[in-house]
């Protein structure tokens, strides 16, 4: 049932667009090697003469320093998922959303009909307005959810803003004076609110069901991605089309790297930065106070995840 409705989805969110026409947003496909992308295809599909702009069928909706990238870039190497290439916060962003959605669709790539689109902007999960915003464009949408142990996601987060500041010459401060303040762990910080994982997700299930939102284990993924992703194809209702040679472990990166139709590549420096080490107190009162919203979070999703 569920894979019936992205089906009628597909046939009736297609704009279609001539062929040759692309936009600088999405990773673009020229006009030249479009036939050949096809010819592998079967023989329904070669009939298939213009490639449109779609809605996504399908979102990641985060989480900030889950995996979201890795999780994006692995699902491209299937060839009935084209993605935008940058995040194009529609629903979190007010100034986005006002543009309208034929706006939104302008900056997906384009595919063929038989393809889904998947964009992917972390921050909806914790947005107060895109549940109900996604929603409206499309109540059965799929939407995937890619989690890491929520202790880990805050240092990823910090690593990420301390860098970023680092480059653009501004003071930094180490993890332990950001997570803690006049002693206590300041629960204020905007990385540790993102990591209440059942806060956020209340107002997702408020609109969605369960059914609907796939959730990715992103410390799985870091470790053997093809069963996370094999999870996903499913969910999707794709054949499984990304197999073991798509992927080979790097060990200068210490992480897995992507290799399809005979090129390699390794995600961009800036994921998979190395963490600061935390001091075992600050680390254990901060697992101390997300122990009870994970619980609450596994018995929300039906579901329990390794998180310590
Ligand atoms: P770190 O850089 O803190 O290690 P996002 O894309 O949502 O910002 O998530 C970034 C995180 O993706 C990285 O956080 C890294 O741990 C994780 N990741 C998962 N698989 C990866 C891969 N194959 N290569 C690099 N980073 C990966």
């Amino acid at each position: 049932m569920a894979c019936l409705h992205l089906f009628f989805f597909l046939l009736a969110h297609t704009n279609v667009i001539p062929l040759g026409y692309t936009n600088v947003m999405s990773r673009a496909v020229p006009e030249t090697t479009m036939p050949q992308l096809l010819s592998d295809n079967d023989a329904a599909q070669k009939k298939v003469s213009h490639a449109s702009r779609q809605i996504p069928q399908a979102i990641i909706i985060g989480v900030r320093k889950g995996g979201t990238r890795a999780l994006l870039e692995m699902l491209d190497i299937h060839p009935e998922i084209v993605v935008a290439a940058t995040e194009v916060h529609f629903f979190d962003w007010d100034d986005n959303y006002q543009k309208g959605l034929s706006w939104y669709r302008d900056l997906m790539p384009l595919s063929y009909r038989h393809q889904i689109t998947i964009e992917k902007t972390p921050g909806y999960f914790t947005s107060p307005r895109a549940p109900e915003r996604i929603h409206d464009m499309n109540s059965s949408v799929k939407l995937l959810l890619i989690l890491r142990d929520p202790t880990e996601r805050v240092i990823s987060d910090y690593t990420q803003v301390y860098y970023n500041r680092l480059e653009s010459h501004k003071p930094v401060q180490a993890f332990e004076d950001v997570v803690f303040k006049n002693g206590a762990l300041n629960t204020k910080y905007k990385a540790i609110q993102r990591s209440l994982y059942d806060v956020h997700m209340a107002k997702w299930l408020q609109y969605f069901s369960n059914d609907q939102i796939h959730i990715v284990n992103g410390d799985t993924l870091i470790q053997n991605p093809l069963p996370e992703l094999q999870k996903v194809e499913h969910f999707l209702c794709l054949s499984p089309k990304i197999m073991p040679s798509n992927f080979y472990f790097n060990q200068t990166k210490g992480f897995y790297c992507m290799r399809n139709e005979g090129k390699e590549r390794c995600l961009h420096e800036s994921k998979g930065r190395p963490h600061p080490t935390v001091n075992r107190t600050v680390l254990d009162q901060l697992r101390m106070y997300f122990s009870e919203h994970n619980k609450n979070f596994f018995s929300m999703v039906n579901q329990s995840f390794n998180w310590n």
